[in-house]
Formats: structure tokens, sequence, C-alpha cells
């Protein structure tokens, strides 16, 4: 096989790019290791920054994210039993759209069987050879068949466990990495949500957040330990914990029901530098991870295909590498700041095993400021509603 591009993944990151590819005529197959199945019914992020909703609609697939997302001016933090509203909308001039990201994947992936560019799902043992030559190749079986498609460049949008990045030499990549003494144990349920906007809770037992995917589909999430299995925690176990965590007069409102999901995520912030190593492009999970406490990771992956998309599309037009070699260090410019607010977030609303009560008091104080300083407030809103490309 031949193709211009071979994009491995079909996560969000990878959906998204190669729609892009297809509509400016670029040739792209795309490669993913499962059943499109299981990688559409996974449960993961929630919050669309306006950035990446304006890249849905440049893509064709805003019309559902219109008519079923939520827009939301602004969200809670609470200390303990103190509420804090962040209005993003007075603040910064503007919102966030509350799908799900198994509603995004499911868009992307309604359009790429339309009129999408080849995608081959359930493809076990993706390997990249020759990256450092002009025409590299993708080796993998494809229904049942040893398959070598030669292409011009591989986009790396395999997630963190993916091939891609492990495929630069070793000596070529840095990693920085923190990895959290702490997960978070989600839960979805068929109950109202407990306010019609997130709730981030910062508690001396530990983290806890409200969010939700509708009016009447919930999701919450708790602070827990790193290695807790999804199974040792009964429903009844997680609203106890759950309204613990909360201001008492929230987990006097808090409707409970069964859960008919319940994960458990690890925390983590990483990144590899570069993202690109000769003819390879790293896009979103593949190059970076953070904790999830900002709701950075989907659309950090979204911002890395903006910046890859019209690279590559430039590259084809032109003929010129310009904008491809400033892939790395403009994606990276921007990861780095999500990366540092993903980190903030997660150090002033986490507790941490054997923290010294200095950082209890930094904690405070870091609260105190954002109540009386609307200048720190707006920072905070600056970054969660995603800083410009
Ligand atoms: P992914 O979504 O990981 O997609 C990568 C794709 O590549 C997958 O479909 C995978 O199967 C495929 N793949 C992997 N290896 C190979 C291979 N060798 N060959 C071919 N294909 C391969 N973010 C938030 O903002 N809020 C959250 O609440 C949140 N919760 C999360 C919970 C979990 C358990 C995880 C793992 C992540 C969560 N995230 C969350 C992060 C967010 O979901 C990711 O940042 C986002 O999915 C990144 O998209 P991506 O396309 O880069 O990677
Ligand atoms: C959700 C997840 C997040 O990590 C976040 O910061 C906000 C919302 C969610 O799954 O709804």
């Amino acid at each position: 096989l031949e193709t211009q591009v071979v994009v491995i993944g079909a996560g969000p990151a990878g959906l998204l790019l190669s729609r892009f590819l297809h509509d400016a005529g670029i040739r792209a197959v795309v490669l993913e290791r499962r059943p499109m199945g299981y990688v559409l019914s996974r449960i993961r992020a929630g919050v669309l920054e306006p950035g990446s909703v304006d890249l849905l609609h440049q893509a064709g697939v805003g019309a559902r994210l219109d008519r079923e997302g939520q827009r939301h001016e602004g969200f809670a933090i609470s200390y303990g039993e103190d509420l804090l509203r962040i209005d993003m909308q007075s603040l910064v001039g503007k919102s966030v759209t509350v799908y799900g990201q198994t509603e995004v994947t499911k868009d992307l992936y309604a359009a790429h069987q339309q009129n999408g560019c080849p995608l081959h799902d359930d493809v076990p043992d993706v390997a990249i050879e020759g990256l450092d030559t002009d025409r590299p190749v993708v080796t993998c079986t494809i229904d049942g068949e040893p398959t070598r498609i030669h292409c011009d460049l591989v986009a790396g949008c395999d997630g963190f466990h993916g091939v891609s990045r492990q495929s630069i030499p070793q000596a070529e990549r840095h990693e920085y990495e923190r990895v959290y003494p702490f997960g978070w144990l989600g839960i979805l349920s068929e109950t109202p949500p407990v306010d019609h906007e997130l709730i981030y809770a910062s508690h001396e037992r530990g983290f806890a957040l409200c969010s939700m995917r509708s009016n009447v589909l919930s999701r919450y999430y708790i602070q827990c330990k790193a290695d807790d299995k999804p199974e040792q925690w009964s429903d009844e176990a997680f609203w106890d914990a759950l309204k613990a965590h909360l201001p008492e007069h929230v987990a006097k409102t808090l409707v409970t029901g069964p859960s008919i999901e319940k994960s458990v995520a690890p925390l983590r912030s990483f990144v590899c530098e570069p993202m690109r190593y000769q003819r390879l492009f790293l896009a979103g999970d593949a190059a970076h991870i953070v904790p999830p406490t900002g709701a950075k990771g989907l659309n950090l992956a979204f911002s890395d295909v903006h910046y890859l998309s019209t690279a590559l599309i430039e590259h084809y037009r032109d003929g010129s590498t310009r904008a491809l070699d400033q892939y790395a260090e403009r994606a990276l410019a921007r990861v780095w700041k999500a990366e540092r607010f993903s980190w903030w977030m997660t150090s002033l609303l986490h507790r941490f095993e054997g923290d010294e009560s200095f950082n209890e008091r930094i904690r405070q104080a870091e609260f105190d400021y954002l109540v009386s300083s609307p200048r720190y407030q707006a920072s905070l809103a600056e970054n969660y509603v995603g800083l410009p490309f």
C-alpha cells in the first residue's frame, strides 16, 4: 500500500487530524489498535474549550454539539465549607461547553464513515520503519493480512501507551514526568447533577468533582488511592465519600442512584520533547499527559491537531517545510502552559499523603487570595477556557 500520511490511533486526535487532511485532499490511512466499538464506549473528558468547539465546527461535526452541548459560563471551587464561583463569562468573556469525549468521538467517527479516509480498526501490531529515510514504512496486520504501508509522514496519535513515541530513539527523547500519589475514582449515574455548573471541591478528606453529561446524567469523581480498583468501591461507599468531600449545603441536595459506569484513572504529568522525530509527528496523549483537574487533556490533543493539520496542509500545498519545522516548538509552548495550569489546579485541590501543615496553610492562602482577587480569578478563568492557539 501507498499513501501520504499514516495516522496511528483513532482517538479524538487521530480522528480529527485525518478529517482535516481528508478535507484538504491529502491522502491518509488511519490505523487503530482496538475495535472501534471499544474506542467509542470509553468515558473520558467532559469539558470543551471554545477553541476545541471551533475546531469541531471547522471539521463539519458541530451540529449535535450545538444542539446537545451545554454552555457553561461559570464553575465553582469549594474549600471546606466555602464556595467561590468563577464567572468565566464576566472575567474573560468566554465560556466552555460540556459535551462528553464519548460524543465527540462518535460524531467524528460517524463523519468519517460517511466520507472519511480509510480507517482500519482492531490492528494489533503497528510498527514504524525507516523514519530517517525519505519513505517510511508502517507495518501491521489488517484483517489477517500482513501489510506494509509506504508513506511520506507518520502522525503518532496513539495515546500514552502507543508505539509512536517509543519509535523515537531514546537518545533523541527527553521525557519530563510527575506521577501523583493518588487517582480519581469516577462514576456515571442517571441522576440530575447536584448543580447546573461544575463544582471542584477541595476538602481535608481530599478532592471531589461534580460534573455532568446532561440534566439527567451526572459524572462525579473523588480522589482515591492510586492502586484502588473500581470493584472495591460499592455505589454506597462512593456516594458516602462524595458527600463527605463536599460542602454540607451541597451534599444535602445530592441525588444518588445506581452507577452505570465506574473507573479509576491515575494522575500524571508528562511531556516528551521534542514532539517530532524526522518524519514522525506526535500529537495528543502520545506526547503529553496532564492530570485531569484542569480539563485540559482532550483540549490539548485538539490544539496539537490544529498546529499539525495546518502545517501538513501548507506542506502539501506549497511543498514548504516551514510550518512542519515549527510544529514541535509551537505545540510545546502551549502544552507547557497547560501542564503548569493542570499541575497548579491539582496541587491546590488535592490532599497528598503525609502532607505537611505548611502545605495546607498555603492552600488556604491560595483560596483566600482567589476569593479576594478578581485578577487572580481572571488568570484562572483565562487558563480554564484555554489559552489562544
Ligand atoms: P487517546 O484518546 O488515548 O487515543 C489514542 C488511540 O490510539 C486509542 O484509541 C488507542 O486505542 C490507539 N492506540 C494505542 N496504541 C496504538 C497502537 N500501537 N496502534 C494503533 N493504535 C493505537 N481528560 C480530561 O480532560 N478529563 C477527564 O476526565 C479525563 N479522563 C480520562 C480518563 C482516562 C482513563 C484516560 C486514559 C484519560 C482521561 N482524560 C481526561 C484525558 C483525555 O481523555 C485524553 O487527553 C484524550 O483522550 C487524548 O486524546 P488522544 O486522541 O490523544 O489519545
Ligand atoms: C470532567 C472531567 C474533568 O477532568 C474535568 O476537569 C471536568 C469535567 C468530566 O468528566 O465531566
